[in-house]
């Protein structure tokens, strides 16, 4: 599998703003980051499937904590864009856990979340998730968040486990970065940071140099 970089937004306008520019491999929501669009789920959902094409990934998270309501709206979820390319989010508690198999048994795919340790991790990995979300900037509250990432990416290689690794959770730039340095195989990254990733100063000041020297050498601004 290549490497995926997903948008961790409802915002569309942001969502739109960035696809347009950028080969954005899909977006993950979570319940807190719905109700921050201020619409209802089911506009978010469809409004989704209008902006992305079927080729990006559509991942949207459960509500439910306990199996039988993660069951259900797993298959709702499922259905979203007639179920082409998405990703079902369910938590690694104990329910969650004991969901995985079941959700992935219906043929839907999975990414385990709420990940705060390489442990949760590995049972998610066990239990059969596609994807395992490790909360990168929430890690670092209590460690070496970045290390243990990849760490748990030299487990999964080590065991041949085919769970891809989906660092989420993101402050800042530098976190980004260390993720993509090292190989991280899929990130999820909020628009902000992402533009913060494209939008150097320096480029910008460089192409005004260009730009001046070139219209004082020849009185105009194109080739
Ligand atoms: O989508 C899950 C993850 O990205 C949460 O991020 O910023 O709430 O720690 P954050």
């Amino acid at each position: 599998m290549s490497m995926e970089f997903f948008i961790d937004s409802a915002d569309i306008e942001a969502i739109r703003e960035l696809c347009d520019f950028l080969p954005i491999d899909g977006v993950t929501t979570n319940p807190t980051i719905i109700t921050k669009s201020g619409k209802e789920p089911e506009q978010v959902f469809a409004e989704l499937a209008e902006v992305l094409t079927e080729d990006q990934k559509i991942i949207a998270q459960v509500v439910s904590l306990d199996y039988n309501g993660i069951l259900a709206e797993a298959e709702r979820i499922a259905q979203i864009r007639g179920g082409k390319n998405i990703v079902v989010k369910i938590p690694v508690t104990r329910e969650g856990l004991r969901a995985i198999p079941a959700v992935k048994a219906k043929g839907i795919s999975v990414l385990a979340t709420g990940i705060y340790s390489p442990d949760q991790a590995f049972w998610a990995a066990k239990a059969g998730a596609d994807y395992l979300a490790p909360y990168v900037n929430r890690m670092c509250n209590y460690g070496d968040g970045v290390g243990q990432v990849m760490e748990l990416v030299n487990t999964l290689a080590q065991y041949g486990m085919d769970a891809k690794v989906c660092a989420a959770s993101f402050k800042n730039v530098d976190q980004v970065h260390q993720l993509l340095a090292a190989g991280v195989p899929s990130i999820t990254v909020n628009p902000d940071t992402i533009r913060d990733m494209v939008g150097h100063p320096g480029t910008a000041i460089a192409m005004e140099e260009f730009t001046a020297n070139w219209q004082k050498a020849y009185g105009r601004t194109t080739l």
